[in-house]
């Protein structure tokens, strides 16, 4: 009977992972991981240096070198956290479409994945802490307590992920981008992403089209129970 340390959230670009994993993390009182705005700020400082999205090898030396640290939010502006790279605060900008173009090449890069892998595997044995991503269950943290893989249709997600960035952003954020751009966005990462994606054969499958929050966080939470 214990608690379990490390709870694995993955699947495709807006099943909802990281509303569920910011949620579950504070209801069960354990640290927060968003993996993804790991890529995110790697791409973002790789559009800033204009290094060549091809280039795996300079790319990867990027992620090693770079101080990307992501914190508790310390502005209520709707964030669930801080990114910062060398200083300078991007949790905004590493939302915008350009930047969600940029990470599908970027994280396909073995180079690049390698490192934050090695990163995230640091970050996942702290203690209690919930992971989201793509790969926690089956590549960084294949020890995880529990891992689940939520899912849901293309129209869901892209709509879902718009509100969200709607209600995070506000109407009159520049950095808000249309509901077509983001079912674009959504449907061709799904297309790049599905070589990194990789469910866990032990995962548990979610489908969440007809659930909303407080039903997702119920069921994850009745596994958690299980898990003790
Ligand atoms: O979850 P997100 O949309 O913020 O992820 C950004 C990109 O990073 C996405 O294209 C997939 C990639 N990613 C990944 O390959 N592995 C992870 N563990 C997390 C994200």
């Amino acid at each position: 009977m214990r608690e379990p340390g490390c709870i694995a959230i993955d699947g495709p670009a807006g099943a909802g992972k990281s509303t569920i994993g910011e949620h579950l993390a504070r209801r069960l009182g354990y640290l927060y991981c968003d993996t993804g705005a790991m890529y995110r700020a790697v791409a973002w400082l790789a559009l800033h240096e204009g290094l060549d999205l091809n280039d795996g090898p300079a790319l990867g030396a990027l992620a090693e070198r770079s101080e990307v640290a992501i914190s508790k939010p310390q502005i209520a502006d709707g964030r669930q956290y801080t990114v910062t790279v060398h200083g300078h605060d991007i949790t905004w900008e590493i939302r915008s479409p350009q930047i969600g173009r940029a990470v599908s090449a970027i994280s396909g890069h073995p180079q690049v994945r390698s490192i934050l892998i090695a990163q995230q595997r640091v970050i996942g044995h702290q203690g209690q802490i919930v992971m989201v991503g793509r790969d926690i269950g089956s590549v960084v943290m294949p020890d995880a307590d529990l891992k689940i893989y939520l899912t849901a249709s293309l129209q869901e997600r892209a709509r879902r992920r718009y509100l969200e960035m709607l209600e995070r952003m506000g109407e009159h954020n520049p950095a808000l981008p249309s509901l077509q751009e983001v079912m674009d966005d959504v449907e061709r990462r799904d297309a790049t992403d599905k070589r990194n994606m990789q469910p866990a054969k032990d995962a548990i499958i979610i489908e969440t089209d007809n659930l909303n929050i407080e039903q997702v966080l119920d069921m994850i939470c009745r596994y958690v129970e299980g898990n003790k």
